[in-house]
């Protein structure tokens, strides 16, 4: 397939949104320990400019799902490929996402998470496709809402490349 890659969102604008987002969550999470649940690989950049910014004590961990192969099409549930270190039982969990596509993902990781009982469960997205859901699954801190295009940059990927642009862009097929 012949494609080039169109700037969606610029490197300013997330700059600007990830501030104000943590802004929200240090506010949300005064005089409490914050716990991010960070999903790699894509959501490492995000995760990274983020945690930066929160103010409150954090402490993180990460957990590695699939539900893509290498294509462009969602696949029906997940696996867990690399587990938690950490025992996540009273804390307050923030996981960290860096798309919401169909929903699936996060629906199953909340599932699994939820059963291991931790104070209280959160996400945060730094994007968000609200036309592609199909689980019933809501965020609590979104970055952008974007139309049904498929995005790469900023820790997300296309076939594993693209991951390290600074910016978010979109896939166009020549
Ligand atoms: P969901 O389970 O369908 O919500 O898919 C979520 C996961 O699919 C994300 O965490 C991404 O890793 C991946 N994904 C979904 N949409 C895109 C996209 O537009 N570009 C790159 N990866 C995507
Ligand atoms: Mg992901």
């Amino acid at each position: 397939m012949e494609y080039h890659i169109e700037e969606m969102i610029s490197k300013e604008k997330i700059e600007a949104r990830v501030c104000e987002l943590a802004k929200q969550i240090n506010e949300d999470y005064e005089g409490k320990e914050l716990h991010l649940v960070i999903i790699l690989k894509g959501s490492m950049f995000f995760a990274c400019e983020l945690s930066k910014r929160i103010t409150v004590p954090v402490t993180m961990d990460f957990i590695s799902v699939s539900s893509y192969g290498d294509g462009m099409v969602s696949a029906g549930d997940i696996t867990v490929k690399k587990e938690l270190d950490e025992d996540i039982t009273g804390k307050e969990v923030l996981i960290v996402e860096d798309i919401v596509d169909s929903g699936r993902t996060l629906y199953h990781l909340k599932k699994l998470l939820l059963a291991r009982s931790p104070k209280s469960l959160r996400i945060v997205t730094l994007l968000d496709k609200p036309e592609r859901r199909m689980s019933d699954v809501q965020t609590d801190y979104c970055g952008f809402e974007i139309p049904d295009k498929f995005v790469v940059g900023y820790g997300l990927d296309y076939a594993q490349r693209y991951r390290n642009l600074s910016y978010i862009g979109v896939v166009i097929q020549d």
